[in-house]
Order: structure tokens, then C-alpha cells, then sequence
């Protein structure tokens, strides 16, 4: 029973540990309606949660603050507040609501999920407001939008929203704030930071029309003492991939909430009589298990409510696009085809150069046919001889873009993104396409549909090279704004009906590496380009702020050519492989010029990584020790009886570092056998030989000394080292 009332005016939602107790609050004296959160934080019973069900005065208020709207589930901007509001509407030339309460509902959704409705109504206006609150039996996530509803009425008066945040969580007061997120640059993305929270508003967002490299939604708070693996951790994050915006306030007066929604800064949605308009999921979670319980809680909620098939273990793939670039030829890429299949590769993806005339960045975006010069006759044949080598094949496509040198932008120039006697700045010599436009919707949908079908595609990496610019709609008039919303709807709804109309295809999010990752995008697509970056090194810092959020079953990561095509560094092929395999593992290299030595090492590695792919796919992950990158270090995963631990170290002869690796999330009591790995060791006493056996609890209390950690060593050592239980 996730949702139980208390009163008639309160509930207390419970997930499996956590509890979250609402209440709207009515004001004697004005009638206004403000619900607010009353508790959220370890499990509680009905009895305990009763009694914190009604608010204490614990803030000082005075005739200039109004310290109490953070713990609203969503301040509004009207009465006497002055904080940032998560939800702003004007009526005709007046910007201000004032609700009341007109009702609740439990509803119970099926499959261990409930919902609450909370129903508010301007005390004025024609206006609606209903906050929904879910929460499932089996995850801490609990699920939070907003809609607004501009009712049917005569006066017709024109109600405009510029701001619909989907949900305000408070973080219970604590005698410290710290924030957890990531930031990020195009080839260095998800920079975790982690810093005290500064008293005022603290903003992460995007205004790109993407979610962006520069950072990405989501923020973990605690109280400054949470490490991997303790302490308690609130987290929210929007499941959106459109501009958003996540408010953090700190205030002086104490408290600190975050609200989280979608749009553009300023984004102006008119409502009609009888329109509505509802933001994204914004989810919160608490744990009290440290950062680590509070990943591994967000990977388990998109594996068992968001990802479109998380049974599945992703394949090895190949991608074309470091190893050619633009040169797509049916022998080049048989030639590849063939060594990558010999290596044990599944999937093979054509990228960027294959249609139009597309011998550069320059042209062809929006002329989605072969290359006339490079296919004469098709695809077919070279997808018909990559299939014969045994693998499924995926096309590389980015149908939001269209190039000023194309058929398509000749044919439609009113279909970008545009403004009035503005300019229409390209990026990356491309434009976007209005996907609000249902006509260009349907038209993507269309041709994406017939490639798939004409060509028994299995794969698309979608990808998005270059955020909105002078993003409006001419035609729409004052209705232009919609297109900050309805563009990532749409592109959600053309991988919504490909999926329908074809079961076995799986979809790649990537833009321009990862410029659009998030659990909106995940829903309905596979797995995530991270980043350009490559690079071995550079790629466990991006990973690891990538785990923070994400599993490692959505994680592409691939193996390229030493030195890296981005940073010029050069790594052993194994601390490559070791890398790429802590998600799932790609290659994207040019194979004609890796050695017989190298293939053969390569196709070794592919083996390994498939007998403990699931493990790392589909377990639990554990972030061990050390930065990632930077010193020794090593992430573990864990699934029924199998353990396998990656170990990293960059810095030979570095006296930096852990020196013993202390396994995690282990049955102390149980024996572990060493299956793989552990060879640099073998023979010597107390090593981590092939077959020895270890208690869990000498693995979690003392650990292992894994042979890339020894003190003395070349640069870029690592080890994959797996476990199976074999006794209790
Ligand atoms: C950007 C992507 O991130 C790359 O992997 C590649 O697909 C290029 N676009 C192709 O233009």
C-alpha cells in the first residue's frame, strides 16, 4: 500500500525505505491551499508518520520572508512569496495564482504503483492544478508531474504559463548542505562536482533544446558526511531531454529544496479553454546507503521503470565512424566487417557519410537516400554482406538536422527552426528542423520507417549535432514557445511508433556524444554515446560521473586506435578493452591497421567481456576506490553469485592510491573461487591465483592485491577480475 491517508488532507507515501508525508495546508484566514511535504526520509510507520504529519513552526518568519514556500510541493508564483517559483501563469496582463483545494484520488495504476492526485483550482480563474505523485512497491524513486488545466469558460481570457516545474522536494534540514551533479563540455562530459551548497539559488540547465553536455539533470544532496557507502543522500532528477531547468534554493532563513522541470527560461505556453499542459516525470530518492546505494537505487529504477528492454544483454557492437569518418564505401566497410566480425562482434553500425552526397559536414543533412556516387545500387549488398559475416546491422541518422546545402532545405525553408527578420545561424554547417511541425514529424517518422523496413535494419544511432538557435515558428505566432516542449515530444513520439512498428529495433541516443542522455531519452532508446572522447583515461572520469545516474547496460563505450584521435595519448590495447568493458563494449577502431598480435588479444578480450557481461550489464555496481583515471582505482559488479571487478591504474610507479582492493556487497559468511583474472599472481602464497577461494568477508575486510596495483609498473595497468560463489 505505497499511498495511505492520515487525514483528509494528508497521505504518507511509502516506498520500500523510504516514507514521504504530504499535507495541503489550507489557511485559515485567506482559504489558499499550499501543499506541502512534511517529511521525507528513512521508512516510517503509519503511527510515526501521523505524528509528523502536522507542521511545526521551525522557521522564523517575518513580514520579509516567507521562509515556508521551500517545503511546498510546488511554490507558486502569487500570494505573499518571493522565492523561485515552480509555477508562473498569467491572466490576461496579471502574473499571479492563488489556489484552493478542490479534492484528492488514490488511484491504484496496477503492478505495485499508486498515484495520488492532488486537485487545486485558482480561487479566481478558470485554472486547474493537479500534482501527481507516484510511488511503485518496488524502488525509493518516487515519480512527480504537474499539470495545468486551463478550464472550458466563456470569458476565453488568455491564461500563459512561463513556468511549469514539475515538482518542489524538499531536503530535510540538516546542519550542512553538500550537492553532488555534473558538468560538462562537448569530449568531457558528466564532470562530477561535488561542493558545499552555497546559501542563494543554485541553477543547472540546459537552454540548448537538448539536455546538453554542460549538465545534466539531476542533483544529490547530503549533509556533507555521505561517502560511497554510507550516509544519507536526497536526490531529483527530470526525465526530460528538451531545455529544463533544476532550482536548488538554499535560503538564508534555512531550508533547501529543488525544483526540477521542463522549458525554456521564460518558455510562454498559452492554454486555451479546455487545454492542458503536463511537465515530465521529476523524481526524487532518498537513501541512506551513500552515493553508491543511491546510483545503484536510480539503476535498478530505470531497469525495472524506464528502459524499453533491460533483460536484454547489449551487444558487442562495431561503429564506423573514428576508423572512416565521412569515407563510406561498401569495400571499406566490408573490409571492416570482416576483421570486426573475427574479433566476435554482434552489431555493426554504419555512421556518418553513407546518404546524400555527404562527403563532408558541409551538405546532404535532410536527404535521407544511399549516396548516389558511393551506392549506386542501394545498401543493400553491403548490409546483405555484413549480415552474412553473422551480424545485425544499424545505420547511423540524425533526422532533427537538416544542411543548408540539401534537397530537403530547397524544398522546405520554412521547416527550421526560425525566427522572424532573424537570422538563421548554422553549427556545424546544419540547421534544426521544426519537429513540432507535424508535418516534418511525419515526415521523419516516414522515412525512418521505410529504411527500417526496406533494409531490415536492427539499429539507429540517433544523433543530434547542434542545440536550438533563433528557435522560433513564425506561423504560430504568439504560440511560437511551444517549440521548446513540443520538439522533444515529437522526437519522443517518432522513436515511440519505430519501436512500436518494429519490435527489434534498438535505438542509440547520441548527440554529438552526450549531449542527450537522460531517463526521458531512455525510455525509448537502448543505450547512450557518453561522449566523443575516447580516450581510455579521460573516459573513466566521464564514466564514472556517467554511473552516477545511469547503468552500465546504457553506457556505449568503445575501443579505438592508440594514440587517441582526440587527445593523442597512447594506451596498451588491454587498459583500453579493460575501460570500454564497464559498460557495453564497442569497438571503433580502423581493424585493417591493429596487428595480427592486437586482433588476436582483441578477440580474447571479447570473449572475456561476454562470459561477464551480464554481470556487468545487469548487476550492481560498486565505484571501490581511488579517482577514476587520475590514481588506482576499480568498479565492481555483482550479480547472484558472480562478481567481476575492473581494476585501473594510469600511473605506474605512483605512490598515490589504495594498495589493497576491498571487494563490496559480498556474503561475508560465502567462499568466492576466482574464475577469471588474477594470472600475474599465480603461484605465489597470499596472491590472487586463478581457482583460490576467499571469504567474503576476507575480500570485503582485507581485500586482494590485484597485479595492476603493484607498487612497481608500467603506466596503464589493469586487471579483470571475476568471482564466483561457490559455498555458504
Ligand atoms: C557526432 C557523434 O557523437 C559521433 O560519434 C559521430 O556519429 C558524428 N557525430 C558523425 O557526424
Amino acid at each position: 500500500m505505497p499511498v495511505t491517508p492520515l487525514d483528509e488532507h494528508c497521505w504518507a507515501i511509502d516506498t520500500p525505505a523510504s516514507t514521504y508525508v504530504i499535507r495541503v495546508e489550507v489557511d485559515p484566514a485567506t482559504g489558499e491551499a499550499a501543499p506541502a511535504q512534511m517529511y521525507w526520509g528513512p521508512r516510517l510507520s503509519t503511527d510515526a508518520a501521523r505524528e509528523l504529519s502536522v507542521r511545526e513552526a521551525r522557521r522564523h518568519v517575518t513580514s520579509f520572508s516567507a521562509p515556508t514556500e521551500v517545503e511546498e510541493l510546488l511554490p507558486v508564483d502569487g500570494g505573499a512569496r518571493w522565492g523561485s517559483p515552480s509555477l508562473q501563469v498569467s491572466f490576461g496582463h496579471a502574473r499571479s495564482v492563488e489556489l484552493r483545494f478542490a479534492g484528492a484520488g488514490v488511484h491504484d495504476e496496477g503492478g505495485g504503483a499508486r498515484r495520488l492526485d492532488l486537485t487545486l483550482a485558482d480561487a479566481h480563474h478558470p485554472f486547474e492544478v493537479v500534482l501527481s505523485v507516484r510511488a511503485h512497491e518496488d524502488t525509493d524513486v518516487i515519480e512527480r508531474w504537474t499539470t495545468v488545466r486551463h478550464l472550458p469558460d466563456q470569458a476565453g481570457e488568455p491564461v500563459t504559463v512561463t513556468r511549469l516545474d514539475s515538482a518542489n522536494w524538499f531536503v530535510p534540514d540538516q546542519s550542512a548542505y553538500r550537492y553532488s551533479g555534473v558538468f560538462g563540455a562537448w569530449a568531457e562530459e558528466f564532470q562530477l562536482q561535488r561542493a558545499p551548497l552555497p546559501v542563494g539559488e543554485l541553477v543547472f540547465t540546459s537552454r540548448q533544446g537538448i539536455t546538453s553536455h554542460q549538465a545534466n539533470p539531476w542533483i544529490m544532496i547530503d549533509a556533507g558526511e555521505a561517502g560511497e557507502e554510507h550516509g544519507e543522500v536526497w536526490g531529483v532528477a527530470l526525465a526530460w531531454s528538451g531545455s529544463w531547468r533544476l532550482t536548488t534554493t538554499h535560503r538564508p532563513e534555512g531550508g533547501v529544496s529543488v525544483s526540477a522541470g521542463f522549458g525554456h527560461d521564460g518558455v510562454r505556453w498559452t492554454l486555451e479553454p479546455g487545454q492542458e499542459l503536463t511537465g515530465p516525470p521529476a523524481l526524487g530518492l532518498y537513501s541512506s546507503g551513500g552515493f553508491g546505494a543511491a546510483s545503484r537505487a536510480w539503476h535498478e529504477y530505470a531497469r525495472r521503470h524506464v528502459l524499453p528492454t533491460p533483460g536484454e544483454e547489449r551487444p558487442v557492437l562495431y561503429n564506423s565512424w573514428e576508423a572512416t569518418t565521412f569515407a563510406v564505401t561498401e569495400s571499406g566497410q566490408l573490409a571492416l566487417a570482416k576483421t570486426a566480425a573475427s574479433l566476435g562482434v554482434e552489431l555493426f553500425v554504419i555512421d556518418d557519410g553513407w546518404f546524400g552526397v555527404r562527403d563532408d559536414d558541409t551538405t546532404s543533412l535532410g536527404d535521407w537516400w544511399p549516396h548516389r556516387e558511393r551506392f549506386p545500387a542501394g545498401l543493400r549488398g553491403m548490409l546483405d554482406g555484413i549480415r552474412d559475416l553473422g551480424m545485425r546491422v544499424g545505420l547511423w541518422v540524425e533526422p532533427e538536422m537538416v544542411s543548408a546545402d540539401s534537397d530537403l532545405y530547397r524544398a522546405h525553408p520554412d521547416w527550421i527552426l526560425h525566427l522572424e527578420n532573424r537570422r538563421r545561424d548554422e553549427k556545424r554547417n546544419q540547421l534544426v528542423l521544426n519537429f513540432a511541425r507535424q508535418d516534418v514529424r511525419d515526415w521523419a517518422l516516414d522515412w525512418l520507417d521505410r529504411l527500417v523496413t526496406e533494409l531490415g535494419l536492427d539499429y539507429f544511432k540517433w544523433d543530434m549535432n547542434r542545440p536550438f538557435t533563433q528557435a522560433g515558428w513564425p506561423e504560430q505566432g504568439a504560440a511560437q514557445d511551444r517549440v521548446w516542449i513540443e520538439h522533444t515530444r515529437n522526437v519522443y513520439h517518432v522513436m515511440d511508433r519505430l519501436r512500436e512498428r518494429h519490435p527489434g529495433l534498438r535505438i542509440e541516443s547520441c548527440s554529438g556524444g552526450g549531449g542527450r542522455v537522460d531517463l526521458g531519452i531512455l525510455r525509448r532508446t537502448d543505450e547512450v554515446w557518453p561522449s566523443d572522447n575516447t580516450d581510455a583515461k579521460d573516459r573513466q572520469q566521464i564514466q564514472d560521473g556517467f554511473s552516477q545516474l545511469y547503468p552500465a547496460s546504457t553506457m556505449s563505450a568503445w575501443v579505438t586506435d592508440s594514440p587517441n584521435v582526440t587527445t593523442g595519448r597512447a594506451m596498451p590495447l588491454r587498459y583500453r578493452f579493460h575501460v570500454a568493458m564497464a559498460g557495453v563494449l564497442g569497438i571503433g577502431g580502423d581493424l585493417p591497421e591493429w596487428s595480427p598480435e592486437e586482433l588476436s588479444e582483441a578477440a580474447d578480450l571479447i570473449a572475456q567481456y561476454k562470459s561477464v557481461r551480464r554481470v556487468i550489464q545487469h548487476g550492481a555496481q560498486f565505484r571501490l576506490a581511488g579517482t577514476p583515471g587520475q590514481e588506482r582505482s576499480a568498479v565492481q559488479y555483482v550479480l547472484d553469485d558472480q562478481v567481476v571487478a575492473l581494476v585501473y591504474n594510469p600511473l605506474g610507479n605512483a605512490k598515490r592510491g589504495p594498495r589493497r582492493l576491498r571487494l563490496t556487497g559480498l556474503d561475508p559468511d560465502a567462499l568466492y573461487e576466482v574464475v577469471l583474472g588474477g594470472d600475474a599472481g599465480e603461484g605465489r602464497p597470499g596472491r590472487l591465483a586463478h581457482g583460490s577461494r576467499w571469504h567474503g568477508s576476507a575480500l570485503m575486510a582485507a581485500g586482494i592485491r590485484p597485479a595492476a596495483w603493484e607498487p612497481i609498473g608500467a603506466d596503464y595497468r589493469s586487471d579483470l577480475v571475476a568471482f564466483r560463489r561457490v559455498s555458504r
